[in-house]
């Protein structure tokens, strides 16, 4: 294993509680997805694609190529077709006399609630395109979109997808300074936003941020963008530029109900999504629109067996990450289904909001992270066993590995011991589901996202790219091109192809740990790169460092993901102060305030997320002769473990000066 070994449980302790659930035969008889799918895409695996395309996706032109590889990795898939995402996701349902269907209830935090079907959405998304129109964005245009779990927020991507201007959320957590970089990264002529969000119980602003993030800063000119487009959700006071700033109702009011969608190519971006890499730079993610849409609707239909015209849908994610892209928005909506958007979080106005929610409208298909599910598992069952949860037929897991523990209690407690579980593995670049289970074929194991879907060809392989055998440890890959992949990184090449396929020829490596077990099952162990996964949000060690070293007192940081119940891992940081402040933190007071700045500064270079949960102040950072930290002894650390072998570090008793210097207290923090 490398030298950011994975510490994840060991297979064995994982296989030990391990039993496989079969499908129920009933679940099995109507289930959208048979096991012949797998026949089907290995026999011929572009046709099986071809034929998804087909079936699942509107075409204004049809394509006639499947897959061109020919600029591998840049793979084109459908290209001589044409077609509109929005077009896909609301007119055609619209069109084939579901008007009438809820597309959307919305429930925001304080209990205001609203409800959205097709046809309205139709209205409201041309509204919106010709108003993002009427503001000069056209076709090839970024826009980037900063708002809370909104209508509105889907109207708005939608709206791009629209006019073809390709969109880049950026999540509502992230900093001024992190939405200015990711502005002037993606040269977004436009940016959507509201006057703020709901968040446990008060408003919180949002518009602040944008106003610091498009003006002139430190020297550094005004961003490239011309307007922002303000949604008013709280009423609060907003500072206004004129001329600049513009009220979104103020805009759609004026606006003409009917929008002929723009047909794009297949190939034409459809949005830019950034996310944390081993470099500080965080990766402007791109995806297309043909391929994307495709393995979107193809994995919402299989993987949760939707049924649309009966199932209620719950994905929980916010849509400023891509689960909230894929199976919020795209796949849910091109397959027509309904359903529930919250705005708010899971313990306001009490912990029984989700489950409360779930009982109220009949939420048949629930996709969360294993985070909130261990956070729920803490909080208590009977805080669950409250409501009826009997509508529910379908459980989604994404973001980080879920431990069986809590797989164990979702099924048994929320599924009523007879939901399917399905866990699945994909990342912000594959762009949809790769690897989980299929409710109906797949007998699940606790803990374990399985096999490749039908068409996905995926391995576990050793240092030497070698496939390993069954109950063999080793790297996860992607050894086909598929629908949805990455098209690159947004303005950057080569470092597209240096991150995903250069460590493996041919091959796409994913930076995940994994294993196989006897029956070639595949569990994944976390990353093996310098990426964390902080309650399923990644984060990025070296952008969190980069932050550290740009406070004044710092001199050198080193940071790493520390196993933790709840949170998957949490940040750690160890940091060296410069001389004077240094003596500052030689008192408990001294260091704890120093320890408060730093992880404020964290907050404002990149966002409240990722801020550390501990700080610790040490002498020195182990590092090897050639100058590498050696993060894995500082994780021994973090963990409380008796530190590893340290013979490779150039100077051996620095980790004796660390341990020494930790005995004393030191404050860590819980938000
Ligand atoms: C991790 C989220 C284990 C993995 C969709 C991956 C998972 C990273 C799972 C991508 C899972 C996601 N089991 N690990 N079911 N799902 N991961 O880009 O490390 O935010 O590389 O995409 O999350 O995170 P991203």
């Amino acid at each position: 294993m490398p030298e950011n070994e994975t510490t994840a449980p060991s297979l064995e302790n994982l296989l030990h509680e391990t039993r496989a659930f079969p499908p129920s035969p009933a679940f099995a008889a109507q289930a959208n997805a048979q096991a012949s799918l797998y026949e089907e895409a290995k026999a011929d695996r572009l046709g099986f694609w071809a034929d998804q395309a087909r079936e699942l996706v509107t075409w204004s032109t049809p394509f006639t190529q499947t897959l061109d590889w020919s600029g591998a990795p840049v793979a084109k898939w459908f290209a001589d077709g044409k077609l509109n995402a929005a077009y896909n996701a609301v007119d055609r349902h619209v069109e084939a006399g579901l008007g009438d269907r809820v597309a959307i209830h919305f429930e925001g935090e304080p209990g205001d609630t609203r409800t959205v079907t097709y046809a309205d959405l139709q209205r409201e998304v041309s509204r919106a395109a010709n108003a993002l129109t009427a503001l000069g964005v056209t076709q090839g245009d970024r826009v980037v979109i900063y708002l809370p779990m909104l209508v509105e927020s889907v109207v708005a991507m939608l709206a791009c997808a629209r006019i073809g201007a390709p969109h880049s959320v950026v999540f509502g957590g992230f900093s001024a300074d992190a939405l200015r970089s990711r502005i002037a990264d993606a040269e977004a002529k436009l940016v959507i936003t509201a006057d703020g969000g709901y968040r446990r119980g008060a408003p919180s602003a949002l518009k602040p941020a944008v106003d610091e993030a498009v003006g002139p800063k430190d020297g550094e000119p005004a961003s490239t963008v011309e307007h922002v487009l303000v949604v008013r959700r709280t009423g609060q006071d907003v500072a206004w530029t004129e001329g600049r700033d513009v009220w979104w109702h103020d805009a759609l009011e004026h606006a003409d109900t009917f929008h002929e969608p723009v047909a794009v190519d297949a190939e034409h971006p459809l949005f830019i999504l950034y996310t944390s890499g081993t470099t500080g730079k965080p990766k402007g993610i791109l995806h297309t629109t043909g391929g994307y849409l495709t393995q979107a609707a193809y994995t919402h239909k299989n993987v949760f067996d939707l049924k649309a015209e009966s199932d209620v849908y719950w994905c929980t994610a916010d849509i400023g990450w891509v689960t909230g892209h894929t199976y919020v928005v795209y796949g849910p909506l091109a397959n027509g289904a309904t359903q529930v958007i919250y705005e708010g979080t899971p313990d306001t106005p009490h912990r029984g909001r989700w489950w409360e929610l779930v009982e109220k409208y009949q939420v048949s298909i629930l996709y969360t992270a294993p985070t909130a599910i261990r956070t729920c598992m803490k909080w208590g069952e009977d805080i669950p066993a409250g409501f009826d949860l009997s509508s529910l037929r379908v459980l989604g897991s994404v973001g980080e590995p879920i431990n069986p523990e809590a797989w164990m209690w979702y099924r048994r407690v929320i599924g009523g011991d007879t939901a399917p579980i399905v866990d699945t593995w994909w990342q912000t670049e594959t762009g949809g589901i790769m690897i989980s289970p299929l409710p109906g074929v797949t007998a699940t194991k606790p803990g374990s996202a399985q096999v490749a879907l039908p068409g996905i060809v995926a391995d576990v392989v050793d240092d030497e790219a070698h496939s390993v055998p069954d109950g063999g440890g080793g790297y996860l890959v992607l050894s086909e091109p598929w629908p949805s992949m990455l098209r690159g990184i947004w303005g950057d090449l080569q470092r597209f192809k240096d991150t995903y396929w250069s460590r493996f020829e041919g091959l796409y490596f994913a930076g995940d740990g994994a294993k196989k077990d006897e029956d070639g099952d595949i569990w994944l162990l976390g990353r093996v790169d310098d990426v964390m996964n902080v309650s399923g949000h990644r984060l990025s060690t070296t952008e969190i460092e980069s932050a550290l070293v740009s406070h004044d007192v710092v001199a050198e940081a080193a940071v790493v993901g520390a196993n933790d119940e709840t949170t998957g891992q949490a940040v750690v940081a160890f940091v060296i102060l410069r001389g004077e402040h240094a003596d500052r933190a030689s008192t408990p007071e001294g260091a704890e305030e120093v320890q408060a700045e730093l992880r404020n500064h964290v907050a404002k270079e990149i966002g409240p997320i990722a801020k550390p949960r501990r700080i610790l102040v040490v002498p020195e950072l182990p590092k090897t002769r050639s100058g590498k930290i050696m993060r894995r002894l500082l994780r021994d650390v973090a963990e409380n473990r008796t530190v590893g072998d340290a013979t490779t570090l150039a100077d051996s008793s620095v980790m004796d000066l660390i341990s020494a210097g930790l005995a004393k207290p030191s404050a860590s923090s819980e938000d």
